[in-house]
């Protein structure tokens, strides 16, 4: 038995009923938010990029959201990235673009909207594949993560950071209690349903199991909420 089984008294996961992120304002909402709550995981992601030493070629980010990751990755110093950022939301994409037009950055970084489960790319065609905060979200995880694996090269990396669901104990409801209180009303009302969709670590360990990954990595990172996966 390990650790993870004595704080088994996971509620079920509740998929999100709502797909995708559509609204105009909802989306607008989102990207004020996101510049502010989630941009330390841009950085600490970017820095997990570069510890793996790869400055050139193509990364991909997978429901990229408003791109503000790729505009992160394209601002390394030193680096010669080219990224595309891969949404199912033709309104994320929207606020992308203009994120994209607003900081100038038009020759590093393209988006399509795409579905993660039919990665529109050659086999092992990327050097890094990315995606922060979308798998929960995702209907065919296996899939998806069977096309990551198909369009990353050999030699390239495959970084993912998701929420993980945590046990609905009283430590729990005070940490979303204090952190939400800080949040709009877009991320106040996401980020619970977010965490009550995501995986838990052995959920995440048996989609694993099912796709032609091989090997993997699960584990906590940044923050205890926090579920990330790496290969290659
Ligand atoms: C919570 S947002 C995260 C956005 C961004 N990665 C960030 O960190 O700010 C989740 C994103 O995943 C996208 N998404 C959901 N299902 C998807 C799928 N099957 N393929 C691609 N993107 C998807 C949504 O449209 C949404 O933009």
């Amino acid at each position: 038995m390990g650790l993870s089984d004595l704080f088994a008294n996971f509620t079920p996961r509740v998929p999100f009923t709502k797909e995708p992120i559509d609204e105009t304002e909802e989306v607008e909402e989102y990207d004020k938010g996101a510049r502010i709550y989630i941009w330390p995981l841009y950085k600490h992601f970017v820095w997990k990029v570069m510890k793996r030493g790869i400055r050139r070629g193509w990364a991909l980010d997978i429901g990229t959201g408003t791109g503000l990751l790729p505009l992160e990755l394209a601002k390394v110093k030193n680096s010669d990235l080219q990224v595309v950022g891969l949404d199912i939301s033709d309104t994320m994409i929207h606020q992308a673009r203009r994120n994209v037009e607003r900081a100038k950055a038009e020759d590093r970084v393209h988006f399509i909207v795409a579905s993660a489960a039919y990665l529109p790319f050659k086999d092992a065609s990327l050097d890094i594949v990315a995606s922060n905060a979308s798998l929960h979200r995702w209907n065919e995880p296996v899939q998806g993560i069977n096309e990551i694996e198909r369009v990353t090269k050999p030699e390239g990396a495959i970084i993912m950071r998701d929420s993980r669901r945590l046990p609905p104990n009283l430590f729990w409801r005070a940490f979303q209690f204090l952190v939400t209180s800080f949040m709009n009303e877009s991320h106040k009302e996401a980020w619970p349903q977010a965490v009550a969709a995501a995986y838990t670590i052995p959920e995440v360990n048996e989609i694993l199991a099912k796709t032609r990954l091989r090997p993997w990595k699960v584990f906590i990172d940044l923050m205890f909420i926090d579920l990330c996966i790496e290969s290659r």
